[in-house]
């Protein structure tokens, strides 16, 4: 006999070992040899750890359906089918040196609270979905939160589904390979506004750790503005081309690089500003580089910052270009968002409820939930992982902080679905 819902049973029954073990057998996929995970998206690792989750999902008896863009959506009825759905959930792609909990604790933690739910006999209005968001991170295809992007914004479909990776590969011919992978897996529209979206992620970072909290309620995500940058030279012999007569790529990359570093000091530490892709071609020790590619990722909680050096940014390449082409294009720009309203304030009094400790807090990694509070009441809750080191295989968590995270997911999602 199912129950109207009932706050507090379902969370009794969020299993520490079940979530942790699930997180074990994921981190399979994609394993690398210092304990991290390579799932970079749309690749067989990544393949393979959708295939496990839609046997769990199965398992279960919740139904599985995949938009266009390769979104993956587990779901639980509610007693009424016409309302839209509660989604949560996260990705399961993950850098090329990932951790074992960046985006997957987000859909593991869902299938962990849906269980708990079913677990109680909670009947809830509306459907609740966990959802795997395609290509959060950006590592093979940029810009990164590609699935939410089109999911929150259709028309964006055909320039997305256009990107290529390093290979040539566009984002349609991976999209069709991940389809044929799943024959069985149903269709689904892309886009619908859901009634709610909550996020469950490690926090990437040292605060709750540092001040002994077990939830942070996040607030908000800093904007971002990425780059590609070209540096145009002319490949010459390394031994008979004397230097007046060179136009060296490296050089000249080094120069800008020199120069961005200059124009993006910041005495508080705010500013965010990484090269973390720099590619030098051709790449042989006997020729004077003609090729130079590099990344800039820059962020900042300011739009007005983000708008004043971002647009120096070109400026600066072209000063410290020498006799060098430079090409600067802007791959991606999202603005500062904030969580407020229905979705922080239940996560809020679920945490309370359970005697959780926790802060509030802004989160400086970007997530999927960027996309989603575009178009629906949406909020985060973080957990702590160690050292707050993310991005890096050393990534790691407590069990018992990942399953206290699943409980206020578990309360928070019965909550919004009741509603
Ligand atoms: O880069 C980010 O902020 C996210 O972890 N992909
Ligand atoms: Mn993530
Ligand atoms: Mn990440």
């Amino acid at each position: 006999m199912l129950e109207v819902a009932a706050t507090g049973k379902a969370q009794a029954l969020v299993d520490r070992a079940r979530l942790w073990a699930r997180h074990a057998e994921m981190a399979r996929f994609g394993a690398t040899p210092l304990g991290g995970v390579n799932r970079q998206a749309l690749t067989a690792e990544e393949i393979d750890g959708r295939r496990c989750l839609i046997g769990w999902a199965r398992e279960l008896g919740f139904a599985v359906s995949m938009d266009d863009m390769g979104n993956l959506f587990i779901r639980r009825p509610g007693s009424d089918d016409s309302l839209p759905p509660v989604l949560t959930g996260s990705h399961i792609d993950t850098q090329p040196s990932g951790g074992r909990f960046d985006g997957i604790y987000g859909i593991l933690a869902g299938l962990e609270a849906l269980q708990a739910i079913d677990a109680a006999g909670i009947a809830t209005r509306r459907a609740i979905e966990v959802v795997t968001w395609m290509n959060e991170e950006g590592s093979r295809f940029s810009p990164g939160c590609m699935g939410s992007l089109a999911f929150a914004d259709p028309a964006r479909t055909s320039d997305l589904s256009a990107i290529q990776d390093l290979e040539g590969v566009t984002v349609a011919d991976a999209l069709a390979g991940l389809r044929l992978a799943f024959p069985d897996v149903p269709a689904r529209k892309l886009g619908f506004v859901p009634a709610a979206f909550v996020e469950a992620h490690i926090e990437q970072g040292p605060r709750l750790e540092k001040e002994r909290k077990t939830i942070g309620v996040v607030t908000g995500i800093q904007g971002t503005r990425r780059f590609v940058v070209e540096v145009r030279g002319e490949n010459a012999h390394a031994g008979t081309t004397p230097r007046r007569r060179r136009k060296d790529a490296l050089l000249a990359a080094l120069r800008i690089v020199a120069g961005l570093e200059k124009l993006m000091r910041d005495p508080e530490d705010v500013v965010r500003f990484t090269i973390g892709r720099f590619i030098v071609s051709p790449g042989a020790p006997s020729v004077v580089p003609g090729h130079v590619l590099f990344s800039i990722d820059f962020r900042h909680p300011d739009d007005a910052v983000l708008e004043m050096r971002g647009d120096q940014v070109e400026p600066v390449c072209r000063k410290h270009a020498g006799k060098c082409d430079v090409v600067v294009k802007q791959t991606s720009r999202t603005r500062p968002i904030e969580f407020a309203g229905l979705v922080p304030e239940t996560i809020e009094r679920a945490t309370e409820r359970l005697g959780l400790p926790h802060i509030h807090m802004p989160s400086g990694a970007g997530h999927d939930a960027q996309n989603l509070v575009k178009i629906c009441p949406t909020g985060m809750i973080f957990v702590p992982c160690e050292r707050g080191i993310s991005h890096n295989e050393a990534e790691n968590a407590k069990p018992s902080d990942l399953a206290a995270g699943a409980r206020v997911l578990a309360e928070t999602l019965v909550d919004l679905a009741t509603r």
